[in-house]
């Protein structure tokens, strides 16, 4: 009799993806729903044959410079992977997988909300209105900037980059202008006439919106700092639901605090949940708690996505979703 495969899953699932896991495997699920402390991810990787964390739950090299390792698969539920040191968990003899496409949808969705609430100060309105201090309609009250026919630039033109050019280009009639490692050509870009921007610098300085959709890491780590701040219009807003350490976020709040720039809309941030308090003083700055992915149906779909490739795995055969 051969034993039965042993799966962690670091936090809550939709009911429905846990369920169907209880019944192809041995499933430890955290009912706590906290995230892991290091030690017991440690832990874990000696007595799962399976861990299936999520962008909560860092895993640095020191975490696999341990004895006894039994994980051999971990299936993260996410497409972003730079909270897992890659290199680490493929020396220690470990697969990594991922759930790209799935939410792609979603997540330009929220790029889109943030661009559109940011531009047209929703979040400071829906503020006033609770508070009791609207005074009544008036020619000249919270004015704001248009978001139809603007020229959005797009930091990483992957899938999301794209998804978010399509929203923004055939909803809103905004030129699409982008920056990325190599120029694309697809029918997206002949269509949408997207220009390539080969600088940065460039990007910044034509675009009344920037949203980023790059992968975090340390090649993107504060790639928007200060000098890349100032050069964008004093009428520009920034989007970021990419991954809050591409930003670096003091200098972020210094451009907001002096209108150097109109405002920003984010979904993400260094140091999550823990971010920096002086973002909660600002008027101009949109904020929501990493909702990218987070609709039923993505989050489901992200859930099967991980039972695929463990499946894959487990079965002998290479995951489709293998990121090493
Ligand atoms: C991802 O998939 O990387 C998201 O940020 C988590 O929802």
């Amino acid at each position: 009799m051969t034993a039965p495969i042993k799966i962690l899953i670091t936090r809550r699932w939709p009911a429905q993806v846990e369920a169907q896991l209880q019944q192809n495997y041995q499933v430890t699920l955290n009912k706590t729903d906290q995230p892991l402390t290091k030690e017991q991810l440690k832990s874990a990787l000696q007595h799962y044959d399976a861990i299936c964390p999520t962008v909560c739950d860092s895993l640095p090299a020191e975490i696999f410079n341990i004895s006894e390792i039994r994980c051999k698969i971990l299936g993260n539920f996410g497409v972003g992977y730079n909270h897992i040191d890659l290199q680490a968990a493929k020396a220690a003899g470990i697969t990594v997988t991922n759930t790209p496409d799935v939410l792609t949808e979603s997540t330009a969705d929220i790029a889109m909300t943030l661009l559109l609430m940011s531009a047209r100060r929703g979040a400071e309105g829906d503020r006033l209105v609770r508070a009791g201090e609207w005074t009544g309609w008036c020619p000249t009250h919270m004015m704001s900037s248009d978001v139809t026919g603007a020229t959005l630039g797009i930091i990483g033109f992957g899938r999301i980059g794209q998804a978010m050019a399509r929203k923004a280009h055939f909803g809103f009639q905004m030129p699409i202008i982008y920056h990325h490692p190599r120029q694309i050509n697809n029918q997206l870009t002949e269509i949408t006439q997207a220009y390539y921007c080969e600088t940065l610098a460039e990007l910044m300085q034509k675009s009344d919106f920037v949203s980023l959709h790059c992968p975090g890491g340390i090649k993107t780590r504060h790639l928007i700092n200060a000098e890349t701040l100032s050069w964008m219009k004093s009428t520009a807003h920034l989007i970021n639901t990419a991954r809050g350490d591409v930003v670096d976020s003091q200098a972020l709040i210094q451009h907001l605090r002096l209108n150097k720039i109109a405002g920003a809309g984010l979904d993400v941030y260094e140091n999550e949940p823990n971010l920096n308090r002086q973002f909660l003083t600002l008027h101009n700055v949109t904020l929501l708690p990493h909702l990218g992915s987070a609709t039923i149906a993505t989050r489901t779909a992200m859930g099967l996505k991980v039972l695929d490739n463990l499946a894959d795995f487990f079965a002998g055969k290479m995951p489709k979703n293998r990121v090493i």
